[in-house]
């Protein structure tokens, strides 16, 4: 299949960018690309992939930029219910730590989704991943998290392989076993950190021996934050995990700063997220090392806070900059990469084509895919977007409706006309 006359083709080819050269779009004008099976055969202009290819069934993109599917590099993906009357609340007033401590919040989540049986869980989890496939993202990592017992989280692993099994949006999945306190531990956060550094992890370990189905092993990431895990307690769990080989995330700075930045500089961690109130130099450890730094500009927004991760110092560091969406039932209930390119054009103050880097080849860093997805390149997955708009800048500018035109996964067209 040929894909031609786009008016602008995004390739963000040569890998992930660092600092002041996010952008780079490796824009084509008037682009083509040529999809043989899952994966891209070749990339130029319509008039030099129309010559060398005339016998190829053809996709006419006129008047729309075609660019690679979007990864998203944050979700809690996998969740039973809903938060709607505490986002009441929260209008009203409350923090989100207050409505944790009254019980609410992650916990209420997790009463939830203990009691959700595994279809209920994968059927709910199923339509946010039509939604998020028609938004034109084509990867995305999912986090356990909302279990907090061996058997629920394996439970929340096994529907996220499932589903990535069930395709055709694929999924990199993280163990979250540190995501919150589980209620039988009455806020004995050192007994809990104990059971997740201890026997949770060996256990999920020889599970995915048994299950993963050869898959390369899980990310382990923990919420390194005031009522969760303290800095200490973060790096037994990332230490515990890094002597089984796992690689590391962490949830840091959303609040407040524990260190959690600084950290996962230390522990070369895959990824650093959140980062609202990370510092200067905390930044420059991290522009330092590959830890892909993970904006989440949905969660303030989602809370209506009024504070951002300052992506600029991230840039001026030389480091790695993604975004995503941190779907969650709490704070940010979204899943289009598109909305977040809208909140990091104004809050984190990137142009378009810097968001859309964020959210494509650099988000494909964050969770070890770049060299698959994230570009137009040829020998790489054939998933790629075509817009309903004739130049890159509308993403971000137009927000709250959907620009995706069709969405091309592992060479499948899905065709989502309005
Ligand atoms: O990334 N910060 C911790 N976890 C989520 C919120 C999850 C929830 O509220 O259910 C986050 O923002
Ligand atoms: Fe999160």
């Amino acid at each position: 299949m040929l894909i031609h006359s786009a008016s602008q083709l995004l390739t963000l080819a040569g890998g992930p960018q660092r600092g002041e050269s996010l952008g780079n779009l490796g824009l084509v004008p008037d682009g083509a690309v040529l999809v043989q099976g899952e994966k891209i055969a070749a990339v130029g202009t319509s008039a030099e992939l129309r010559a060398a290819y005339p016998e190829e069934p053809e996709l006419d993109a006129s008047g729309s930029v075609v660019m690679p599917g979007f990864v998203d590099a944050h979700t809690h993906l996998v969740w039973a219910g809903d938060r709607a009357a505490e986002f009441e609340m929260r209008l009203q007033g409350k923090s989100f730590l207050e409505i944790q401590e009254a019980g609410g919040g992650i916990l209420s989540t997790v009463r939830d989704t203990r009691l959700a049986s595994m279809d209920e869980l994968a059927s709910q989890t199923r339509g946010r991943l039509q939604t998020m496939l028609r938004y034109g993202t084509t990867t995305a990592e999912a986090k356990t998290g909302y279990g907090l017992d061996l058997d629920t989280e394996q439970h929340i692993l096994q529907t996220i392989l499932n589903l990535d099994s069930e395709g055709p949006l694929e999924l990199a999945p993280t163990f979250l076993g540190g995501h919150a306190i589980p209620p039988e531990f009455h806020s004995d956060a050192e007994s809990y950190t104990d059971l997740v550094s201890g026997r949770m992890l060996h256990e999920v370990r020889d599970w995915w021996e048994d299950h993963g189905q050869g898959r390369p092993l899980p990310f382990v990431d923990v919420f390194c934050e005031t009522g969760a895990f303290s800095l200490d307690q973060s790096r037994r769990i990332l230490q515990a995990a890094q002597a089984l080989d796992f690689p590391l995330k962490i949830h840091a700075d959303e609040f407040t700063n524990l260190g959690g930045a600084r950290l996962a500089a230390e522990m070369g961690a895959v990824s650093a997220d959140h980062l609202v109130h990370t510092s200067l130099s905390e930044f420059e450890a991290l522009g330092k090392c590959d830890t892909v730094a993970v904006s989440l500009p949905c969660s303030p927004f989602g809370l209506a806070e009024p504070e951002y991760t300052p992506a600029w110092y991230v840039l001026q560091s030389g480091g790695l900059l993604a975004i995503a969406s941190d779907l969650n039932p709490g704070a940010a209930w979204c899943e289009s990469m598109q909305f977040v390119i809208a909140l990091a054009c104004r809050h984190l103050r990137l142009t378009p084509a810097q968001a859309i880097a964020a959210a494509t080849i650099n988000a494909a860093a964050a969770i070890c895919r770049q060299a698959k997805v994230g570009s137009i390149e040829v020998g790489k997955q054939a998933d790629i977007l075509i817009l309903s708009v004739p130049d890159h800048r509308h993403l971000g500018y137009r927000y709250g409706t959907n620009l995706v035109r069709t969405v091309i996964k592992k060479g499948v067209v899905y065709s989502f006309q309005d």
